[in-house]
């Protein structure tokens, strides 16, 4: 099937690339890293961890840029390529009910995008339409679905903020000042 063909060779490059590509990022410690719970998709079977750079705040949604930082990321479209620091990143842009994920790559003559638009009720709930286009050698492969994720696979993944943390909006706070 051209389809899954289309994937298995966009993970299989995703990976070769990671390679290539080479150098290692360096992640500056912190000594209290900044973490945000994020809904990432369905809940992932292994043990997963993300980390993100927060790239806009304003008072509707935060867009962050996300790596895998270990685990295998299994999204659809790419259900083969083990994470690390040199695979693409995903923007994700997340609210209170809604979250924009995008991912991109560019790697010689495939280029494949995986875009994920939800719907999120009550931190409970998910109601998402995927849709994944492909191009390799000129070929482009479509496919689109929806899906609601609830129970156990609704999941918030904490996210350590590596970058950009100051571009959080900080919660009006309410003043508190005691007078003796
Ligand atoms: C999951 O991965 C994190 C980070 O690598 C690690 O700290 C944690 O112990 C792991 N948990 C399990 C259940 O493997
Ligand atoms: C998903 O697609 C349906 C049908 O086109 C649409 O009504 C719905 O608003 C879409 N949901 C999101 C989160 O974009």
């Amino acid at each position: 099937m051209l389809f899954k063909t289309t994937l298995m060779l966009v993970a299989g490059v995703m990976s070769a690339g990671a390679h290539i590509l080479g150098a290692p990022v360096a992640v500056t410690p912190q000594a209290a890293p900044t973490v945000v719970n994020l809904f990432l998709g369905a809940k992932r079977e292994s043990n997963y961890s993300f980390a993100a750079s927060v790239i806009a705040a304003d008072a509707v949604a935060t867009t962050y840029r996300i790596h895998c930082e270990s685990g295998a990321l299994n999204m659809p479209g790419f259900p083969t390529t083990t994470c690390d620091q040199n695979d693409p990143p995903w923007t994700v842009t997340e609210g209170p009910s809604t979250m924009v994920g995008i991912l991109t790559t560019a790697i010689e003559s495939v280029t494949a995008v995986l875009d994920e638009r939800c719907i999120i009720e009550g931190r409970t709930a998910a109601y998402c339409n995927y849709t994944f286009s492909g191009n390799s050698a000129g070929t482009t492969t479509y496919t689109a679905y929806t899906t609601i994720i609830t129970g156990d696979l609704f999941y918030e993944y904490p996210v350590v903020v590596t970058e950009g943390a100051e571009k959080l909006l900080v919660p009006v706070a309410t003043p508190c000042v005691q007078r003796g």
